[in-house]
């Protein structure tokens, strides 16, 4: 197969590009598009369509997907009742980075995993509402290789994913870099997955949730989420996460003569957006070691160090 590759731009969008991705959409073939956090993997709600997702990511059939909408008419046809406080945060976040497990309804077990519940999220890219109000609500985990770091590029879509799928929409980096903030509504609200909503965020709305354990890093025995039990990222570098020993450690490996890339990032907020991409870059070259300085697990910082704490087979104080 061969994947097209249809450049958009964001701030002027051509809607014969959009016709484009919808068409092959709505015939059951896979597109990439962008999403204001992470690039996604896209097919309508058919089984046939969705079962090549799984197969061009190689991703386990245990682990379901989100499904992303445009409007809230489509979310009354796909979950049951809305509890009260997830229609707030509905309210207050979205369209935007924030994934509500509810109730399924309507949504085809390929899916759910065969779940009775399901991921839902508006996303506020452009491209991505136009696109979906086209084709109704499409499926889409992040437009990775299973294991791989979410893709924050088009480039790196295609690094994964070059002839597997139809078509990927190039609309360039994304704005946030990280995936969306995933919290449960099936029983008290806890927080799954932090993202660039964060507890606190969350909390100024609905009041006091919880972070599930894993979150933390913390072993789990039955993950509330698939996703949780996956190791997310296992560069053939190995990644050492460190805060107080980080100069120490540098000092250790630049002595030993290591092959190391060094991920610092200064600015939590601003360096969110190139995390994925330096991981991928670091690999590229060869790095045997990625030295990366933990950050403060408070607002953003705590769903960097989410994702740092799943990457980093070396975690020191
Ligand atoms: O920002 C995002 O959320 C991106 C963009 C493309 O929207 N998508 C994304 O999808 O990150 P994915 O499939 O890579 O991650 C979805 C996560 C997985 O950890 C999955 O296990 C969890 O959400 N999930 C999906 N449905 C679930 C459900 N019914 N209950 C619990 N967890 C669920
Ligand atoms: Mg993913």
């Amino acid at each position: 197969m061969k994947t097209k590759i249809i450049k958009i731009n964001l701030n002027e969008i051509d809607r014969k590009k959009i016709e484009q991705a919808a068409k092959i959409l709505k015939k059951g073939g896979i597109v990439a598009f962008p999403t204001e956090t992470v690039y996604g993997l896209g097919a309508i709600l058919d089984e046939e369509a969705i079962k090549k997702i799984f197969e061009a990511k190689g991703r386990p059939a245990d682990n379901p997907l989100i499904v992303h909408i445009a409007s809230l008419e489509n979310l009354e046809e796909l979950v049951e009742d809305v509890p009260e406080k997830a229609r707030k945060l509905m309210e207050a976040f979205w369209a935007g980075p924030l994934t509500l497990v509810l109730k399924n309804k309507s949504v085809p077990e390929i899916v759910t995993a065969g779940l009775d519940s399901v991921a839902v999220r508006m996303p506020s890219n452009k491209i991505a509402l136009e696109l979906i109000k086209k084709t109704g609500p499409i499926a889409a985990p992040s437009a990775n290789s299973s294991g791989k770091p979410s893709p924050t590029r088009a480039e790196h879509v295609i690094d994964d994913l070059n002839g597997k799928i139809d078509a990927v929409m190039d609309a360039g980096p994304v704005e946030i870099g990280l995936e969306s903030t995933v919290i449960s509504f099936l029983d008290e609200p806890v927080i799954l997955r932090p993202g660039k909503i964060s507890k606190e965020d969350i909390e100024r709305i609905i009041g006091p949730v919880k972070l599930h354990p894993a979150v933390l890093g913390e072993k789990v025995d039955k993950p509330a989420s698939p996703g949780m039990k996956y190791r997310h990222y296992s560069p053939k570098a190995q990644v050492i996460l460190a805060n107080k020993k980080f100069g120490e450690i540098l000092n250790k490996l630049n002595s030993e003569k290591k092959k190391i890339e060094v991920i610092y990032l200064e600015n939590v907020e601003e360096g969110t957006r190139e995390l994925f991409h330096k991981f991928r870059e670091a690999d590229k070259k060869g790095a045997e070691v990625i030295l990366v300085k933990a950050v403060e697990e408070k607002g953003l910082g705590l769903a960097v160090m989410n994702r740092l704490k799943k990457a980093a087979s070396r975690i020191e104080e």
